[in-house]
């Protein structure tokens, strides 16, 4: 039976209660994957077989495999966004304070009507606030008024990053953060890094795509059982056009009925790295989240995974 983050029939009462205990292991696993999966890495079929879309975090919690984008959205366009994305079944949010929309993230996920304990909304630290962790991290709490954030992470390396990485780990210990990760750091910086954790890291997100797919990082990011999500997924804004206009890609994508979207989207999965493109399009959310329903062969997995030209499309 097929057991994941649910489309709701009818608004929730809003739930904004702060946690103040650290949640029981059942309710780590309300909606995770089955135990057979690795902490922090997910089955290439995950959401194929009937088994949620979801990854088991490091630390117990469950994360939907796709999420949302929230970097280029704001005000009621934001708002808008995400309540379409919510009835398309999404469930998983990516924001930061540095995209100035915290706010409107959550007054949208507090109109979604959804239970707050079926959602999962990842925020970051910008590295502007480390040296004054503590503040910044209950603004993104103020801002989003949604009780607790799910996970949060240092947005990059930058100066004070152990301290600011320590006001995360209290507030783990209060209960207003369950799971604490990284953003843009590569093996270097993960290994120089992971020993001045006391709580560690279960997910890192960098820049993924199939022109900079950065292999030795993401497998070394998932031997420590810490899981990879891929900003840019679809290249980015100013570059989708090359990648979706990619002729390996079309070919592919035609063979599957799919977009080419959805093939580039498909091939992070299977690379056991999760997505969260950025769309405020009804269409393209839809085809985004459309992904649990066709496999790529290992011989197609091999032709994106050619494409490689360790093209980074932003600086971090
Ligand atoms: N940690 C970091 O440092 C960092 C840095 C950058 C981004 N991020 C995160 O990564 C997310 C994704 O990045 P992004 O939104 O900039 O780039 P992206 O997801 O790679 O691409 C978004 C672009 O693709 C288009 N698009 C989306 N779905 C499509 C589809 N099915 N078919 C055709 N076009 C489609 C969007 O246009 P439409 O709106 O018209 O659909 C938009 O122009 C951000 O929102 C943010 O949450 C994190």
């Amino acid at each position: 039976m097929k057991k994941s983050f649910p489309t709701p029939t009818a608004p929730m009462p809003r739930d904004t209660s702060r946690r103040t205990d650290v949640p029981a292991e059942a309710e780590k696993r309300i909606s995770a994957g089955p135990d057979r999966n690795e902490r922090g890495t997910f089955a290439p079929t995950a959401g194929l077989d009937g088994t949620p879309p979801a990854i088991t975090l490091g630390d117990g919690y469950a994360m939907p495999t796709v999420g949302l984008g929230c970097y280029s959205l704001h005000g009621e366009t934001c708002i808008r966004a995400i309540l379409s994305a919510v009835g398309l079944g999404y469930r998983k949010f990516d924001t930061a304070a540095f995209y100035g929309n915290e706010k409107e993230v959550g007054e949208a996920l507090r109109r979604s009507g959804i239970p707050r304990r079926e959602l999962f909304v990842a925020t970051k630290l910008y590295p502007n606030r480390f040296f004054d962790a503590e503040n910044a991290i209950e603004e993104s709490l103020r801002k989003l008024d949604i009780g607790y954030i799910d996970l949060m992470q240092l947005h990059h390396p930058g100066a004070h990053d152990t301290k600011a990485y320590r006001a995360m780990e209290r507030a783990v210990e209060a209960g207003t953060i369950r799971s604490l990760g990284l953003s843009n750091y590569y093996i270097a910086e993960t290994r120089d890094f992971l020993p001045r954790t006391k709580i560690g890291p279960v997910l890192v997100q960098n820049e993924i795509h199939p022109y900079y797919r950065d292999r030795a990082v993401r497998e070394f990011l998932q031997r420590h059982g810490i899981a990879v999500e891929a900003w840019y997924p679809l290249g980015g804004r100013g570059y989708t056009a090359g990648l979706l206009g990619n002729g390996t890609v079309g070919r592919i994508a035609r063979r599957h009925g799919r977009s080419p979207a959805q093939v580039i989207l498909r091939w992070n999965l299977q690379s056991g790295v999760a997505v969260v493109p950025g769309s405020s399009d009804p269409v393209h959310q839809k085809e985004n989240i459309s992904l649990f329903d066709f496999c790529l062969t290992s011989e197609e997995m091999a032709a994106i995974d050619a494409l490689d030209r360790n093209e980074k499309h932003d600086w971090h």
